[in-house]
């Protein structure tokens, strides 16, 4: 079974925020995709050919506790099909909302029920996976929170989703998506950069948990923020052992990073290198907190994930294509072992418990984002030194990277590039557990 590419490619500044949906405990929340105008300072009244969750661009922020279940109707009004992957959740496979893996696609006017329980606190997010490129491209994401059982004490808990737009001339959303150039080099990128905030200001010396998400279809950000003293306690959703000093941040798409710090001025979040920085997002500073907390120094709770033991098998990945690279086997512009689109049997095939290690190299001119479904993985760095605990790894033009994985999720799983044009042709595999 093979995607043919036709049916893979067709079938902020303060101020935007992110709405905040009281979600009453385990009652049923719908999510409807449908088509939606923006209002965006600075442009015009009314944007079109955006899409949201329930009206709203980024969708409502979800929050639940670690440990209650998360019970969501998809219910499309699109005039396409619709699925709702729950990027970076460890959850049972037919809930993961990928199609040909693990359910249909959802036709126009009909329905989806996901069950499950998210395991692990964290800052996830959820987002369209069905033709994605375009549907998340257009504005089909949102936030998704897990608290912990006891959340560490702060004063406000900010949610920063990332993204980016191409924007016409005469300032409307550029609705001509699936130019051939984007696929064949960075993806689709966009000319105006938005961060979607769950709130707008905060006081000094507040103690400030934020929570970064890039939901962007392609653009990888290099990000620094000013005003906030603080460290990195997780990424991916997972805690850090030891939480790292804040320093410059690379976030590729899908990845996650959550900060918390006091506030020392206006939160200002700058995108770019040393050389060209551009402030993208700020949260105000209004008033002074007469009673600041102290440093936070405990890490967050681990959620202890089994360590990777010595791998019963060794998997490679090469990736190939784009532009400069026409000739490497597959239909689409991208490949993974000379495959493009899903191939019929899987990239690697577990027991349940069996670790693995997989080979990314990437001698494209290009940077890719590999992410895998279900499950999270340590990069290897030296003989039983991991790194971080992540779901989606940023491996650079000519680079080579390993990784570990406990395979414990049964079903099959996804694993592809999260540039999601790049996905869309070609950089896509799967890995089956039993
Ligand atoms: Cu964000 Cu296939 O995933
Ligand atoms: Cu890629």
């Amino acid at each position: 079974m093979t995607l043919n590419r036709r049916e893979m490619l067709f079938g902020a500044m303060a101020g935007i925020l992110v709405p905040q949906p009281a979600l009453p405990k385990s009652t049923r929340l719908t999510l409807r995709p449908a088509p939606v105008s923006v209002h965006w300072p600075g442009y015009a009244d009314k944007l079109e050919g955006f899409l949201g969750f329930n009206g709203a661009l980024p969708g409502p922020e979800i929050r639940v506790r670690q440990g209650e279940p998360l019970r969501v109707r998809l219910e499309n009004g699109l005039q396409e099909g619709a699925l709702i992957h729950w990027h970076g959740i460890r959850l049972p496979n037919r809930m993961d909302g990928v199609s040909i893996l693990t359910q249909e696609v959802v036709p126009p006017g009909a329905y989806f029920d996901y069950d499950f329980t998210p395991p692990d606190a964290g800052t996830y997010w959820y987002h369209s996976h069905y033709l994605s490129y375009e549907q998340v491209g257009r504005g089909l994401f949102g936030p998704l929170i897990v608290e912990e059982r006891e959340p560490p004490e702060v004063d406000h808990d900010i949610t920063a989703m990332f993204a980016d737009f191409r924007m016409t001339p005469d300032g409307q959303f550029d609705t001509n998506i699936g130019v051939t150039e984007d696929f064949a080099r960075r993806g689709r990128l966009g000319d105006t950069m938005r961060v979607f905030l769950s709130q707008g200001t905060v006081r000094k010396g507040d103690r400030v948990r934020l929570r970064l998400i890039n939901s962007a279809i392609d653009r990888v950000f290099p990000l620094d923020l000013n005003g906030i003293n603080g460290s990195v306690f997780a990424l991916d959703g997972m805690p850090l052992a030891q939480p790292t000093a804040l320093e410059h941040l690379t976030m590729a798409p899908g990845q996650r990073v959550d900060v918390i710090g006091s506030v020392t001025s206006d939160i200002s979040i700058f995108m770019g290198d040393d050389e060209s920085l551009k402030q993208i997002g700020r949260i105000a500073m209004n008033g002074t907190n007469p009673t600041p907390g102290p440093e936070l120094l405990q890490p967050l709770p681990g959620h202890g994930l089994p360590t990777p033991v010595s791998p019963s098998q060794s998997l490679k990945l090469l990736m190939r294509g784009g532009e400069g690279d026409p000739d490497h086997g597959g239909f689409g512009t991208w490949s993974f072992n000379s495959v493009s689109g899903l191939p019929m049997d899987p990239l690697g095939q577990f027991r349940r418990g069996d670790t693995a290690e997989i080979t990314l190299s990437n001698p494209t001119a290009f940077d890719h984002g590999i992410h895998l479904h279900g499950h999270h993985f340590r990069e290897v760095l030296g003989s039983a030194t991991f790194g971080p605990w992540r779901d989606t790894l940023l491996v650079k033009t000519g680079e080579v990277r390993k990784i570990a994985c406990v395979f414990d999720n049964p079903g099959r799983w996804l694993l592809h590039c999260h540039m999601l044009s790049h996905s869309a042709d070609g950089m896509a595999t799967w890995i089956k557990v039993s």
